[in-house]
């Protein structure tokens, strides 16, 4: 045996902050038996303890996997990182991927969640509800139809039509609104969803307008006083993206002017750290707006989802060397194994390391079945299927090529 946990049996899973149930199913599911969980995060001292004894680690935003934690002679063993959740700040990536670990995320579990939850937005801020809201609580009864409009036939705006804005497009054309989209990036649309060639026109044309874009340089203050005055009179303005793309200052303006009839902001420039902590924003007391505290993602069923999509990567991972969505290592997409062992070489992405491996092979007789190399700007990833018995010989020659980082063999 080369790889004393090559067998998924023995492999050692480490599953902390509570990592929902689904997670541990799958990996039962898929036949691995040494799972750990724990309901707390770990500090950096606690980390580098458990790792002498962990093969696959996953975390949810808490634990932090720093720089000490991943270069200390403890992570050796460690095959692979889950971050279920969909950032992954909290763990260093640089160094993750200078030390061969690949690190895998779930960026689509709560898609549909964030897609629920703003038509529910627009609906209630068509009708003019928040307000009618606000209005009972303070005891005034205000019943009536002016500002109290149906979303059938009403043209909403996307501005991003990635994943979460795919599928709230489907949602918002179940209720017979008509959907536009503006996207940077040529996109095919669904059902009889329409691009738009400019921001601009989006902004003139629609009566919603929702905001499903990345945090980048370009999308920064995309969202200010020129647009909102570009935008229709009365038109209703969500974001539930991030905080930084849209200028909250320039919106409560708009919205005290009435230029916005209503809007409904799930991601603020700053946010509080802590459940708890005091919140404070331009837009506390305006009645038109829905606040909600960064929550559009979260729901029982994005757990589940979340626990199943990473586990899923990570059992991919271990079990065929798959790399299919890794956050930082190069994308090889693996199924089964057809050869008699498989061979995952993690080197720098320097000149003349395949012909060094494939010289260790050549020279040992080894014949390959099929071989798959990735690069990214900082590793190379080559898999290699081999139809020959595999020696201890052949594995130390593979671990003193020139560039070499990690070597693992799976049988
Ligand atoms: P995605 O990556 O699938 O889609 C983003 C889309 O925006 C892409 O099609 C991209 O081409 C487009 N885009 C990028 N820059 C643009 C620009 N300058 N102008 C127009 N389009 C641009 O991402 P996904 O999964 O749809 O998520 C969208 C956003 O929602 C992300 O920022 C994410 O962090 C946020 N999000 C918020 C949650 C919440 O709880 N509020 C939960 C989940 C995601």
């Amino acid at each position: 045996m080369l790889d004393a946990r090559a067998r998924k049996e023995e492999t050692r899973i480490l599953l902390l902050e509570g990592i929902h149930e689904s997670a541990v199913e799958s990996f039962k599911a898929a036949g691995f038996k040494s799972i750990e969980t724990e309901k707390r995060a770990l500090d950096e001292e606690e980390i580098i303890k458990r790792l002498p004894d962990v093969d696959v680690l996953g975390i949810r935003s808490r634990t932090q996997i720093t720089q000490r934690v991943l270069a200390s002679p403890a992570a050796k063993e460690l095959l692979v990182v889950g971050a279920f959740c969909i950032g992954t700040n909290q763990i260093d990536i640089k160094t993750a991927t200078a030390s061969g670990i690949p690190v895998f995320n779930g960026p689509y579990s709560n898609t549909r969640s964030v897609a629920e939850m703003v038509l529910g937005e627009i609906i209630m801020l068509l009708r003019g509800v928040p307000e009618k809201n606000a209005q009972l609580h303070r005891a005034v009864w205000q019943k009536g139809s002016p500002n109290s409009f149906e979303a059938r036939g009403k043209k909403l705006g996307i501005i991003g039509y990635g994943n979460i804005g795919t599928q709230l497009g489907y949602l918002a054309e179940a209720v017979g609104m008509r959907v536009y989209f503006y996207d940077v990036v040529p996109k095919l649309p669904h059902g009889n969803v329409l691009p738009v060639p400019n921001l601009k026109k989006l902004l003139q044309d629609c009566d919603v307008i929702t905001m499903h874009v990345p945090e980048t340089p370009f999308t920064r203050g995309m969202i200010g006083a020129e647009q909102f005055a570009t935008m229709k009179p009365g038109c209703v303005f969500i974001n539930a993206s991030r905080g930084s793309v849209v200028d909250i200052a320039a919106l409560a303006d708009a919205l005290k002017s009435g230029r916005i009839s209503g809007a409904a902001i799930d991601v603020f420039p700053e946010e509080p750290s802590c459940d708890g902590d005091a919140f404070c924003s331009p837009l506390q007391h305006l009645d038109n707006v829905i606040l909600t505290p960064h929550i559009a993602g979260s729901t029982q069923e994005a757990q589940v989802h979340i626990g199943e999509e990473v586990s899923e990567k990570l059992i991919n991972y271990v079990q065929f060397g798959s790399t299919n969505m890794s956050v930082n290592f190069p994308q090889v997409s693996l199924h089964g194994l057809p050869g008699r062992h498989r061979v995952l070489h993690v080197h720098k992405n320097i000149p003349g390391v395949m012909s060094a491996i494939n010289g260790v092979f050549s020279d040992l007789h080894v014949n390959i079945a099929g071989q798959y190399l990735q690069t990214n700007q900082a590793i190379g990833y080559a898999v290699t299927d081999v139809e020959s018995e595999f020696s201890a010989d052949a594995l130390s020659k593979l671990q003193a090529a020139p560039g070499t980082i990690r070597v693992r063999v799976i049988s």
